[in-house]
C-alpha cells in the first residue's frame, strides 16, 4: 500500500506579500476552510495512506508551525533540511529513507499547497496510478488544460496501456517541463497534452533508480544520507553531505527523461486541481471567474467597495477602502502593501526577486 510525501519547502513568491519566507504558501488559509492548505492536503492523504504512513520533508525553520498544523504526524515521518534543495532532493531522501525501511514500498509524493476538493475523485486516480507503480511504472496525474499556462508540466499522452487495475492509464511520449508560451499554446490546441498535477507515485526503488540515471552524485548523497538517518550519526552525515546535494527540480531529473525512456505513464484525473500559484488564481477561486465579484479574505477584514471587484487580502485590519477599480489585487500585510491588477498577477515573483537583490 501507499506511503505518501507531502514535499512542504516552496515560499510561492507570486504570493507575496502574504507569502514569506518565514510564512511560506502552505501555513495561509487561502479557500477560507478555516485551515491552513498544508492541513487541508494532510486530510485529503490520510483516507489514502493512513496517518501513520504520511511523511513531510520541510525546512528546519517550519518545524514548530508544521508540527502544531500536524499534531498527528509521527516523529519517524519529520524530514528537516538544512536548507532547501529544490524537489529532487526533498522526495528523493524521503524515497531513500523509506526504502531502507521497507525495500517494496510505494511512494506518492502530493504537493503541500494545492487546492483539491473533490477527495472522491483524487482517490479513485491515484489508487490506478498505485497499481500502475506495482507494474514498475512511474506513475503521474494528469489534468485537462484550460490555458496555456507556462508554469506547469505538461505530459504528451499517447495510447491507451493495459495494465491491471489501472484501465485509464494512457502511456506517455514525453515530458516537457515549463514550456514557453507558444509551445503552451500550440500543446492546448493539440489536444494531445494534460497539465502535471505534481503528483508522482512509484516503487522508491524505481524512482531513485530512474534519479540515479540523470543526477548520480545526487542519488549518491540522498543514499549516504538515508543510511545515516536512523541513527546516531544523522547529524554529523548531514553536515557534511546536505551542502553537495545538486539543486534539481524532479521534473527535469526523473519526469522528463522516465518519459523519454518509455517509463512514465499518466493517469487521468478527473477532479478539481487548483496550484493557486498567484492571486488571479486565488480571486478566480473566490468569484467563480464572475469578473464583477469582489472577493475578501482576511479574519476581521474591513473593506469599504463601491463598484469594484478583485480580490482583497487583509491580515493589518485597517480599512482597506475601494472606489471604481476593477479585477484590482489588494494584499495589506503589518508591514508591507500590494497593490496589482489579475492581469498582473504572474508578475508579482519580480518584487521578490528585487527585494532579494536590494538585500
Ligand atoms: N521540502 C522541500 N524542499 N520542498 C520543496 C523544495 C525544497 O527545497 N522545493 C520545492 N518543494 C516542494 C514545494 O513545496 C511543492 O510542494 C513541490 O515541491 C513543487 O515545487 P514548486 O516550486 O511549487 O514547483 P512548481 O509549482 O514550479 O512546478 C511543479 O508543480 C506544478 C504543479 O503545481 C512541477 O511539478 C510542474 O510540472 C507542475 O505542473
Ligand atoms: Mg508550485
Amino acid at each position: 500500500s501507499l506511503y505518501s510525501i507531502i514535499p512542504a519547502g516552496g515560499i510561492g513568491s507570486r504570493l507575496w506579500p502574504l507569502s514569506r519566507a518565514d510564512a511560506p504558501k502552505f501555513l495561509h488559509d487561502l479557500t477560507g476552510s478555516g485551515q491552513t492548505l498544508l492541513r487541508d492536503t494532510w486530510e485529503r492523504l490520510a483516507p489514502l495512506s493512513g496517518a501513520d504512513r504520511i511523511m513531510v520533508v520541510t525546512g528546519r525553520a517550519h518545524r514548530a508551525a508544521v508540527e502544531a498544523q500536524l499534531p498527528e504526524l509521527e516523529d519517524r515521518n519529520v524530514v528537516l533540511e538544512s536548507e532547501p534543495k529544490d524537489s529532487s532532493a526533498a522526495i528523493g531522501l524521503a524515497a531513500a529513507i523509506l526504502l531502507r525501511r521497507d525495500p517494496d514500498v510505494v511512494i506518492g509524493s502530493f504537493h503541500a499547497d494545492h487546492v483539491i476538493r473533490d477527495t472522491r475523485g483524487l482517490r479513485r486516480a491515484v489508487q490506478e496510478a498505485v497499481a500502475v507503480a506495482q507494474a514498475g511504472f512511474i506513475a503521474t496525474i494528469g489534468i485537462s488544460p484550460t490555458e496555456p499556462a507556462i508554469g506547469f508540466g505538461y505530459i504528451h499522452c499517447s495510447e491507451p496501456l493495459a495494465i491491471p487495475g489501472a484501465p485509464s492509464a494512457l502511456g506517455v511520449d514525453s515530458f516537457v517541463e515549463k514550456p514557453d508560451l507558444a509551445t503552451a499554446k500550440s500543446y492546448l490546441e493539440g489536444g494531445n497534452h494534460l497539465w502535471n498535477a505534481g503528483m508522482f507515485i512509484s516503487r522508491a526503488d524505481v524512482l531513485l533508480a530512474q534519479m540515479a540515471e540523470s543526477e548520480p552524485a545526487l542519488v549518491e548523497g540522498l543514499t549516504a544520507l538515508a543510511e545515516a538517518w536512523d541513527t546516531p550519526r544523522r547529524g554529523a552525515v548531514v553536515d557534511k553531505i546536505w551542502p553537495t546535494l545538486t539543486k534539481i527540480a524532479i521534473d527535469y531529473s526523473v519526469a522528463e527523461p522516465a518519459a523519454a525512456q518509455g517509463r512514465l505513464v499518466v493517469v487521468p484525473g478527473h477532479f478539481d486541481w487548483d496550484d493557486v500559484g498567484d492571486f488571479a488564481s486565488i480571486a478566480k477561486l473566490h468569484t467563480g471567474g464572475r469578473k464583477s465579484d469582489l472577493a475578501i479574505l482576511g479574519e476581521g477584514a474591513r473593506v469599504l467597495a463601491d463598484s469594484s471587484s478583485g480580490v482583497v487580502i487583509s491580515q493589518s485590519g485597517r480599512l482597506i477602502s475601494l472606489i471604481g477599480v476593477t479585477d484590482i489585487v489588494v494584499v495589506d500585510t503589518p508591514d508591507a502593501l500590494l497593490v496589482t491588477t489579475s492581469a498582473n498577477a504572474q508578475r508579482v515573483k519580480s518584487v521578490v526577486d528585487a527585494l532579494k537583490l536590494s538585500g
